[in-house]
């Protein structure tokens, strides 16, 4: 798939077969979180990709709907708030260095044939006590991944030219 596939091929996917993910895959898709830019390269967001069926349960208990429960890898980002770059205004690059990151992660599932969904509805506390994950670092975002068993939502989107301008 060239890049454009990919991004238009990324759907929120919430319902996953049971099959195993890969280490090679796993390790392809570190490679590309690890290419993520970061403010200052400071790179404050570290990634688990939690195979584990018993912490992959209690991390789905933390999440809002069911169906995290049913993915065979739930992908965790963590970032250290205090590790990352700060503006003199008080801007904290954290959030969006996890993002970007994040991205990169569920691009690189993308390619790999892998169906995936952010999923920020979740108690982020418990979370931080299911991976032992200590204050000031926190749970940023959780993304249930796998092989998609069913396909996703309609694709709703606003009109290019309401969010997007080309200024000469
Ligand atoms: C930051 C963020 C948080 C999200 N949290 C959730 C969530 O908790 N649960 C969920 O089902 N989807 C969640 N989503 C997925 C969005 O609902 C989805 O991206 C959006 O509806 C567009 O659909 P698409 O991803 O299929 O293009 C989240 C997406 C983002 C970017």
């Amino acid at each position: 798939m060239n890049f454009y596939d990919v991004v238009r091929n990324r759907r929120s996917i919430r319902s996953f077969k049971n099959t195993p993910v890969p280490d090679e895959t796993a390790r392809r898709i570190a490679a590309a979180v690890n290419a993520a830019p970061s403010a200052c390269n400071l790179q404050p967001v570290s990634f688990k990709f939690i195979r584990n069926a018993d912490l992959r349960a209690r991390l789905a208990a933390c999440c809002k709907q069911e169906f995290p429960a049913e993915a065979p890898v739930i992908l965790a980002a963590i970032y250290d708030p205090e590790k990352s770059w700060k503006r003199e205004d008080g801007f904290n690059s954290a959030d969006t260095d996890m993002a970007i990151a994040m991205e990169h992660a569920v691009l690189a599932a993308t390619a790999e044939g892998l169906g995936s969904c952010w999923v920020c509805a979740f108690d982020p506390v418990k979370a931080a006590e299911v991976l032992g994950v200590d204050a000031p670092c926190r749970v940023a975002a959780l993304c249930p991944m796998g092989y998609p068993a069913a396909p996703p939502r309609e694709f709703i989107r606003k009109e290019e030219s309401q969010i997007f301008e080309v200024i000469d």
